[in-house]
């Protein structure tokens, strides 16, 4: 475990959309290095750049024309060995973005693979032994290319499935995942990841970890073996590099060999109930709004297990947001964020803060797609850093001209505007992430353990390490008897190191007053 992970707080770049510094409208390496003191202000010490690889851009990215060349619209190789360079300078770690388990329709090894003669390519991919023999359960494409055969697609037309073999077979065409086809395909992979490594860069977040080997069974086995086998080259040759998934799944993800997996918003697990619930009847049921009335139970009863059964092995990542999903302003007002932030920056584990979240960008209704974005195109809008500037400082170009339009509201938050409010969503994201670095008990590896929860009941109280933290995003004060609550810290005096709101302890309750968030000792 590389140990650099017990404090990291990343920060997700979206590279399109961050700093254009050549004025063509789209971010670009340049302006990511130039930002990097800003990245460091907020207290992040790690980063997490979206695909910056050669690309048609069908899916933003993540259909991968050359993995080993950066797209000429973000710069070159050597602009992204300088990144890692000055990021290292300042203390900042960066992962790339890893997509193994699909490339392009333009790669070179698809292109290959859809040729009549057989080659060293033809099976890099998954296809079926006719034009006319389709693929059941998996979308597949047929009749396009010279070859007889149908190709299973991973996500987007755009984007062949790579052949990492199949679990279940059924078919004469698929392959056993230790095919030395499918062990090609790892290898290759591998390979990818060397070289960027070798280059300088400290591991990878990986998209659609669990897609690789099809027809797995529950537990995804056959695709954690091929985990297992990348582990353990970062364990023997890159032992400080990381690899975070895309899973959402930490009981599994992180036994395979990931150090840390994404909490992502799927509907009605922890991180769903908590933040983004509002699909449920009878309004928004998240937690953290204000008038929802929730409990923290559903919650807990997702992420408790899911905490427990994988802590020994890695860590659980929550977001504030990503590119695939909505901002959280959509739903929620600042009063509202400033309470979930506080929670969600101090739990255990590696957390991750998408660009914009910490100055409250909003959600961009009504824009339009671009790159295969569709609804996720609205929170890929570009930075806001200074109100004053042209296209708020994130680029020279004509407005027509911009990758996405920038936020054109009134109220338009800035950085420059955020900076000169003391009491700004971004002061307050940068004083819990600066407390998170002096208190190991609010770091990857504190123990969690809940002391307060109850069925409709608002607030939640739990232990992390030596510390007590009481959470109460509704607008009532609530008060927790001591007599109520279970392990308590013995070392506990009550003395608060953190607050939101008004919060204190009596002779015989906690209390938490309304929207008020707490840290004791
Ligand atoms: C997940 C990525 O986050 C998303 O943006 C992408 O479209 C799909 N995987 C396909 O690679
Ligand atoms: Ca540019």
């Amino acid at each position: 475990m590389p140990a650099w992970l017990k404090d990291a707080v990343f920060y997700e770049i979206y590279p399109q959309s961050f700093c254009d510094t050549n004025g063509d409208g789209i971010g670009d390496i340049e302006g990511i290095i130039t930002k990097l003191d800003y990245v460091k202000s907020l207290g992040c010490n790690a980063l997490w750049i979206n695909p910056i690889y050669d690309s048609p851009f069908k899916d933003a990215g993540y259909d991968v024309r050359d993995y080993k060349k950066v797209a000429p619209r973000y710069g070159t190789n050597d602009d992204a060995k300088r990144l890692f360079e000055e990021a290292h300078k300042k203390g900042i770690k960066v992962l790339l973005d890893l997509v193994p388990g699909h490339t392009s329709e333009e790669h070179e090894w698809f292109k290959k693979s859809c040729e009549i003669d057989h080659n060293e390519f033809s099976d890099r991919y998954i296809w079926t032994n006719g034009a006319f023999c389709g693929i059941a359960n998996h979308p597949y494409v047929g009749g396009e290319a010279e070859r007889d055969g149908c190709y299973m697609l991973n996500f987007f037309k755009c984007q062949p499935a790579l052949n990492y073999g199949v679990l279940n077979r059924t078919e004469p065409w698929q392959m056993a995942p230790d095919h030395p086809d499918c062990i090609a395909t790892r290898e290759a992979m591998k390979d990818i990841m060397r070289f960027w490594l070798d280059m300088g860069c400290d591991g990878f977040r990986v998209d659609m970890a669990d897609s690789l080997v099809k027809e797995d069974d529950d537990v995804k086995s056959a695709t954690g073996k091929v985990w297992e086998n990348v582990r353990e080259m970062f364990d023997r040759d890159y032992p400080e590099a990381a690899l975070v998934s895309e899973w959402s799944n930490p009981e599994c993800a992180l036994k395979y060999g990931f150090h840390a997996d994404f909490y992502l918003d799927h509907h009605g697990n922890g991180y769903n109930v908590l933040f983004r619930d509002g699909e449920t009847e009878g309004g928004d049921h998240s937690y953290f709004k204000k008038d929802s009335n929730e409990s923290p139970i559903r919650f807990l009863a997702d992420y408790r297990h899911k905490y427990e059964n994988s802590k020994k092995y890695g860590y659980i990542s929550f977001i504030s947001c990503n590119h695939d999903t909505p901002r959280l302003t959509k739903t929620m007002d600042e009063s509202e964020l400033k309470i979930g932030y506080a929670f969600l920056y101090t739990m255990p584990g590696v957390p991750f803060l998408y660009y914009g979240d910490e100055i409250g960008m909003k959600y961009l209704e009504n824009v339009r797609t671009k790159e295969g974005g569709f609804q996720r195109t609205g929170s890929r809008s570009p930075m806001q850093w200074d109100d004053s500037g042209k296209n708020f400082g994130f680029s020279e170009a004509p407005a027509d001209k911009l990758y996405i339009p920038v936020d054109a509201s009134a109220d338009a938050p800035s950085v420059t505007k955020a900076e000169s409010d003391p009491d700004s969503l971004l002061h307050m994201v940068k004083s819990i992430i600066a407390l998170r670095h002096e208190h190991e008990d609010l770091q990857a590896d504190a123990d969690f353990e809940v002391i307060y929860a109850k069925e409709n009941e608002r607030i939640l109280i739990y232990r992390s390490g030596n510390l007590g933290v009481g959470v109460n995003p509704g607008l009532e004060e609530v008060k927790a008897n001591k007599k109520d609550c279970t392990g308590i810290p013995a070392s506990f005096s009550g003395d608060l190191i953190y607050k939101i709101g008004e919060a204190g302890v009596t002779e015989d309750a906690i209390v938490l007053g309304k929207q008020s968030f707490a840290i004791l000792k």
